[in-house]
């Protein structure tokens, strides 16, 4: 079976997806800063996917040991040094899954705010920082870390995907083990510029709702 890194697999988002894959039969390699924390990280995931084959080490031996799939799940502030970290592990036809929004926080809270990208979006800066012929495919931007956690929880909530399309489909493909998350083809991936945005939409909604929303597109029911 083929390996997916995580690279920020120690944190909530990245846990999750270790998870899903894991729980799906995908071998998967926890990247972090620190080998011993992502190696915790693996022993968590072993616990609850007894099955699983997850392993932990640094970002550069966990994007090496990637057959095709790097996922990117670090904070917007450290997106740039994470892929600068790997740069030498990731090979031509490899594809990187961007899942950054880029927040920052409002003045003394959480980071609920968009900044501004110079390259128009994260998942565009996280492009002009990968070697040439590996590709940048944005997406998962809407999806929470409690809801892939929870392997009983089916998601039901689409997620846009934006690159060139082979590499959407090596993502959608993998995505596929997700139950009930749909795959939604939104673009090349300067749509992403208008995808990371509908986060902070929904963390509002989230907190004025006090609830837990998520996007469903409707007129799509025949690529469900
Ligand atoms: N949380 C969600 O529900 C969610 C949903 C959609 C998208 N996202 C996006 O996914 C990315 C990760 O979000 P998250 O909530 O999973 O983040 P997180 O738990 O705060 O951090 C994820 C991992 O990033 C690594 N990291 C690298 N530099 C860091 C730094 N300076 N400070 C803290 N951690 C650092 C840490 O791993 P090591 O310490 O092991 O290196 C950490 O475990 C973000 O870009 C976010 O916008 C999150």
């Amino acid at each position: 079976m083929a390996t997916v890194a995580v690279l920020g697999g120690t944190g909530a988002l990245g846990f999750g997806l270790v998870l899903r894959f894991a729980a799906a039969g995908y071998q998967v390699a926890i990247g972090s800063r620190d080998a011993d924390r992502a190696k915790a990280a693996a022993e968590r995931a072993t616990e609850l996917v007894p099955e699983a084959w997850v392993h932990g080490m640094s970002y550069a031996d966990a994007a090496a040991d990637a057959t095709r799939l790097v996922v990117l799940t670090v904070p917007f502030a450290s997106q740039a040094e994470t892929l600068k970290a790997v740069s030498g592990s990731l090979r031509e036809g490899m594809v990187v899954l961007d899942t950054t929004v880029p927040l920052a926080p409002a003045v003394g809270g959480r980071p609920t705010q968009l900044v501004g990208v110079w390259q128009g979006s994260a998942a565009q800066q996280a492009a002009a920082l990968v070697p040439a012929g590996v590709r940048v495919v944005s997406a998962l931007h809407t999806i929470s870390a409690a809801a892939l956690t929870d392997l009983g929880h089916e998601v039901d909530e689409d997620t846009f995907l934006a690159g060139a399309a082979e590499a959407k489909k090596v993502v959608a493909d993998h995505l596929q083990v997700v139950p009930g998350l749909r795959a939604i083809d939104a673009g090349p991936l300067e749509a992403s510029r208008l995808t990371e945005s509908i986060t902070p939409l929904l963390i509002g909604l989230n907190m004025r709702y006090k609830t837990h929303t998520g996007v469903r597109i409707t007129g799509l029911e025949a690529i469900a």
